[in-house]
This record gives C-alpha cells, sequence and structure tokens, in this order.
C-alpha cells in the first residue's frame, strides 16, 4: 500500500516537472530566440523578426554585469534579413547574460531574458585530430580543449563506400576508437565535439564536422574513389567472366545437337544382346552340336 502511494506521489511530481518545464519552454519560445555562445567567444542571438517584428527594426541590448549596477551595452552588430534586423553577435564576456529587447525608439520593452552563456555552448571542431590504427583497430584522438573537457565527448563516425549510413562511437574527449575494420575496405572518417546534455547545457550543440579522412588497412588515402572504381572494375571483370561463360554453354549445346543429329543419320550399332539371342535360337541353345 505505501509502495503504491508512494509511486503514485512520484508520478505526480514528475508531471508538475514535466508541466513546469513545458511551461517555462513556452514562455521562451514566445519570442523564439535561438542562443549559440561559439566556443565561449562570441555570442549569437536571433529572434523570430518576420513573424513578431514585422517591418520594424528593434534594438537589442545586453549585459554581462551582475549585481545593481548594470551598464547595458547596445548591439554591436546587427545580422540583417531585407533591410531588418533578426539577430545580433557580440562578445561573449562572462557567465551570466541578460537581454533586452526593445521597440525601434527604445519607448517599449518587447523582450526581456536572463540566462546563463554557459548553457549555450556550441564547441569549436575537435583540433589535431589523430589516428593510431593496430590491425583492425582505430584509436582518434584530439588535443585537449583548455576549458570545460568534462563537458566534452568526441563524437566518431565512419562508413565504406559500401555503407550508406555513418556507424557513430561516442566517448569521453578525448579518445574514441572502434575494431573490425576490414582490410579491404577504404572507410570515411569524421569527428566531432559534443557538449554533455542537460549537466552542461540546456541545448544539444554539437561543434561542425572536422573535415573527414579516408583510411584503408591503416593507411591514409586523399578519397575513396579508388575503392569504387576498383569495384566498378571488379563489375566489369565479371560481366565479361558471365558472357564468355554464357558462350561457351551456347556453344556446348549446339555442338549437343549436332551430335544428336549425326546420330539419327547415321546407322545404329547392333545391340549385341540381340545378336546372341539369334545365336541361341539358331542352334536351340546347343553350342556343342555347332562346335562339333
Ligand atoms: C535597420 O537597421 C539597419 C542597421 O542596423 C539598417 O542598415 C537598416 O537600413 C534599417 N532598416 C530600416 C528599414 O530602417
Ligand atoms: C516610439 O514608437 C512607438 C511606435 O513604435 C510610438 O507609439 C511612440 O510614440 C514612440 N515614442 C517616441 C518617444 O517617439
Ligand atoms: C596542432 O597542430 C598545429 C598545426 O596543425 C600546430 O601548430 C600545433 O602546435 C598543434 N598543437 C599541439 C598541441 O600539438
Ligand atoms: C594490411 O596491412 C598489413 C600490414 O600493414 C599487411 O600485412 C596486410 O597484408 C594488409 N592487408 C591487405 C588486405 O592489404
Ligand atoms: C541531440 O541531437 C542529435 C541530432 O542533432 C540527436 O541525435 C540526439 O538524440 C540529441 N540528443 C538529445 C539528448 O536530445
Amino acid at each position: 500500500m505505501r509502495l503504491i502511494f508512494q509511486a503514485c506521489s512520484m508520478i505526480i511530481t514528475l508531471g508538475n516537472l514535466v508541466a513546469s518545464q513545458a511551461q517555462s519552454s513556452g514562455l521562451e519560445d514566445a519570442i523564439k530566440t535561438k542562443i549559440i555562445n561559439f566556443n565561449n567567444e562570441k555570442m549569437q542571438i536571433t529572434w523570430a523578426a518576420r513573424e513578431l517584428f514585422r517591418n520594424e527594426n528593434v534594438s537589442f541590448s545586453y549585459t554581462f554585469d551582475e549585481g545593481k549596477h548594470k551598464v547595458w551595452k547596445p548591439c554591436p552588430m546587427y545580422l540583417l534579413d531585407q533591410d531588418y534586423n533578426f539577430g545580433c553577435l557580440f562578445k561573449t564576456e562572462g557567465p551570466t547574460l541578460a537581454i533586452s529587447i526593445r521597440n525601434s525608439n527604445g519607448s517599449e520593452e518587447l523582450f526581456s531574458k536572463k540566462l546563463k552563456s554557459d548553457f549555450y555552448i556550441k564547441p569549436n571542431p575537435p583540433e589535431n585530430v589523430t589516428f593510431f590504427w593496430k590491425e583492425d583497430t582505430v584509436i582518434v584522438s584530439c588535443n585537449k580543449p583548455e576549458r570545460a573537457v568534462k563537458c566534452l565527448r568526441l563524437e566518431l563516425q565512419y562508413k565504406s563506400t559500401f555503407d550508406k549510413e555513418w556507424q557513430s562511437r561516442t566517448s569521453r574527449c578525448c579518445h574514441v576508437g572502434d575494431q573490425g575494420f576490414d582490410s579491404r575496405k577504404c572507410y570515411s572518417f569524421r569527428v566531432r565535439l559534443k557538449r554533455l546534455v542537460p549537466h552542461c547545457n540546456v541545448v544539444n550543440y554539437s561543434s561542425d564536422w572536422e573535415a573527414e579522412t579516408f583510411w584503408k588497412n591503416g593507411t591514409l588515402l586523399d578519397s575513396c574513389d579508388d575503392d569504387r572504381t576498383s569495384q566498378s572494375n571488379t563489375v566489369i571483370v565479371l560481366s565479361c567472366l558471365l558472357a564468355v561463360l554464357l558462350m561457351m554453354i551456347i556453344l556446348l549445346i549446339l555442338l549437343c545437337k549436332r551430335q544428336r543429329l549425326q546420330m539419327s543419320v547415321m546407322p545404329a550399332i547392333p545391340d549385341p544382346k540381340y545378336v546372341f539371342a539369334d545365336l541361341l535360337n539358331d542352334h536351340n541353345g546347343n553350342f556343342q552340336a555347332q562346335a562339333l
């Protein structure tokens, strides 16, 4: 009974939690802001200008100051879409950020928000990526970023020329690996860094992919195109072989037919059984009589 009660109260708490989450994100979405903190160096904040502030240039200001004496800075660089602003770019200067969007002459505040800039970090792609091969196993490493390594995961994706979908492996920064690679196949590899959600980020941001590299049997290649052409070459060779085989079969069939034709034209060879039968009949089965 008590267990059931506990379970019920837990479900109710969970329900409340989900509801409150939905409510807060609903408020956030009222203006559909998108916040990205590029590698904790540069903030980009955009809003749904077309839907909300049609034909209006709003004024954006921000501050990283905490406490009472905040100094609000005007947006140093607006993002424009057909002559109207829809976003702002500025330097990341601290962990707490407050933003404010006002109408064009600044008389009315349309939106304001306080946030932790750290929760919106989009990392840079991994640097100095190295591949270490041993037989059918590869370990990929990159340089440890200077800060917040605990918040990062290194994601590796690969596919051979025969695959359509990427295979994915994720591991703590800054090593990730896998095994079972076929030494006859060429593989494309790519890596990126991911920020952990929800411990470090509230949004699910990964770095861009680092440039793809191509490997076959532990050797770095310029591309997997050779593999593809050699594949098509084998296809050509195989089709040629098949054609030759088919021709040989047809020839054999023709030969057989000719032989059967010859058989029907030439007189049949007498069956020895019948020859002996005649002999037996002629002499009433008495061989000795004939011998005498
Ligand atoms: C909106 O502001 C930008 C500069 O921030 C300016 O270049 C643009 O002409 C303005 N648009 C209008 C319609 O005033
Ligand atoms: C500012 O603009 C709004 C319309 O966007 C207008 O109603 C208001 O009177 C303006 N205020 C001043 C001081 O110009
Ligand atoms: C990473 O690679 C660059 C050149 O690509 C080099 O200048 C830099 O020293 C490397 N960093 C480390 C930590 O190895
Ligand atoms: C792969 O490389 C190893 C050593 O580098 C070699 O012994 C092996 O024959 C190679 N396999 C193929 C299929 O080329
Ligand atoms: C994060 O986004 C990726 C694709 O962009 C998705 O595959 C993954 O499931 C997401 N993770 C979370 C925790 O939302």
